[in-house]
């Protein structure tokens, strides 16, 4: 059955006929802020107090001495690298699913990807799973914390601190989570942070280190100094971070409110397998919030047909990362089964972070467009 997007086959109008509310949020001291930077000129020059400001309020936040900021999350993960002296011929381990550019980062400090599954609950590389990855060249692990999940960070340090490897722990999607009682992004060696313009924190584009060690520090900033920063983020962008690292506790905070509600509304509904909720004491921080979809539980409709449907219920709803399952052997190293990365890769669908700040009845609407899409899917079931 091909499955259109009309209206009338979903059962009347769209559940949520507002569609999708933008990011970023008209904050009024984000618009004082850039109000300012165009009183006092600072938005033209090289270097101010805004990136310091920022850096000093990163690294309050992330409870480290050391936060530099640079022009994007993904530049970070290859500046945490370089620090860590990753280079030719070392590998690096990564979850078979994970942002792509985390790949790509490895590869561009000429290292080699060693691929492992991921925990099914959480959607974040399986701590127990490095053990049988580890080779003589296993230099480092990269860690995301992806979808409001968090990876086993105690686990995964205590093991690769045995075997003197080093982390780098990406926190792009969570800013302000606590994993296992710590600041998301400071288990280990070095945490990196994105303010891409979709991102909870966002100057539409930059990013961030955070680190507890001097050396490491200094040599990143030392790779940074070609005469002036080759990656900086600016004072402008700086200027507008700042009050939004203000808000960044409140927020989350709202948005783990509505995820609570949320999965409650839905835990009934068999084709939807949510992301774990954080343990006792710690904050997750929600990008994204995610769900393994089976449609045999929902009339066999794909998943490219339940989002569409989805979609037109006006729920900013997609799939995830494309993975690292096809990468050619030359490129990588498969060191586990990659069972869970697979499934994630297939079927996972993401809501989109901006409705979890408006008000529950939006979270019920939500609810009510998946009842809807699924129940109308079970009553017109796939034909073949
Ligand atoms: C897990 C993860 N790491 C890194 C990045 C890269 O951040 P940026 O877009 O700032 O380069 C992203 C972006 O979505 C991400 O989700």
């Amino acid at each position: 059955m091909v499955i259109s997007n009309s209206l009338a086959i979903h059962g009347g109008p769209p559940v949520n006929p507002l569609g999708p509310p933008s990011w970023p949020p008209r904050d009024d001291d984000v618009q004082r802020a850039m109000a300012q930077l165009a009183q006092d000129g600072s938005w033209g020059r090289y270097h101010g107090p805004h990136v310091t400001e920022l850096e000093r309020r990163l690294a309050d936040l992330h409870q480290v001495p050391h936060a530099l900021t640079c022009s994007s999350g993904t530049i970070a993960v290859e500046l945490a690298l370089r620090g860590l002296k990753i280079g030719t011929g070392d590998e690096v381990i990564l979850a078979g699913y994970d942002f792509s550019g985390n790949f790509r980062c490895i590869e561009a400090v000429g290292a080699v990807p060693v691929l492992v599954d991921i925990d099914p609950t959480n959607w974040c590389l399986d701590a127990q799973t490095i053990a049988e990855a580890v080779s003589p060249l296993t230099r480092a692990i990269v860690v995301s914390h992806l979808h409001g999940g968090s990876a086993d960070m105690r686990t995964l340090s205590a093991v690769a601190a045995e075997r003197g490897i080093r982390v780098v722990e990406d926190a792009c999607q969570v800013p302000g989570a606590v994993v296992q009682g710590r600041p998301a992004g400071t288990w280990g060696d070095i945490g990196v942070l994105s303010f891409g313009g979709s991102k909870l924190l966002t100057a539409g584009r930059g990013g961030a280190l955070v680190t507890r060690q001097e050396d490491l520090f200094q040599r990143i900033k030392i790779y940074c100094e070609r005469g002036n920063d080759a990656f900086p983020l600016s004072e402008m962008q700086a200027a507008i971070l700042v009050p939004q690292t203000a808000r960044l506790a409140e927020r989350n905070a709202i948005r783990e409110t509505r995820v609570r509600q949320l999965l409650d509304e839905t835990a009934h509904l068999e084709a939807l397998s949510p992301v774990v909720l954080p343990a006792a004491g710690d904050r997750a921080s929600y990008y994204k919030v995610a769900w393994r979809y089976d449609g045999t539980r929902s009339g066999d409709w794909s998943r490219a047909e339940f989002l569409a449907a989805m979609q037109a219920e006006g729920v900013a709803m997609d799939v995830g990362f494309r993975g690292f399952l096809r990468r050619s052997s030359r490129r990588c190293r498969q060191a586990s089964t990659l069972e869970h990365a697979q499934n994630a890769v297939d079927q996972t669908i993401l809501l989109h972070h901006p409705v979890l700040l408006e008000a529950a009845e939006s979270i019920s609407q939500i609810t009510e467009a998946l009842k809807k899409v699924l129940t109308f899917a079970a009553a017109n079931p796939f034909a073949g």
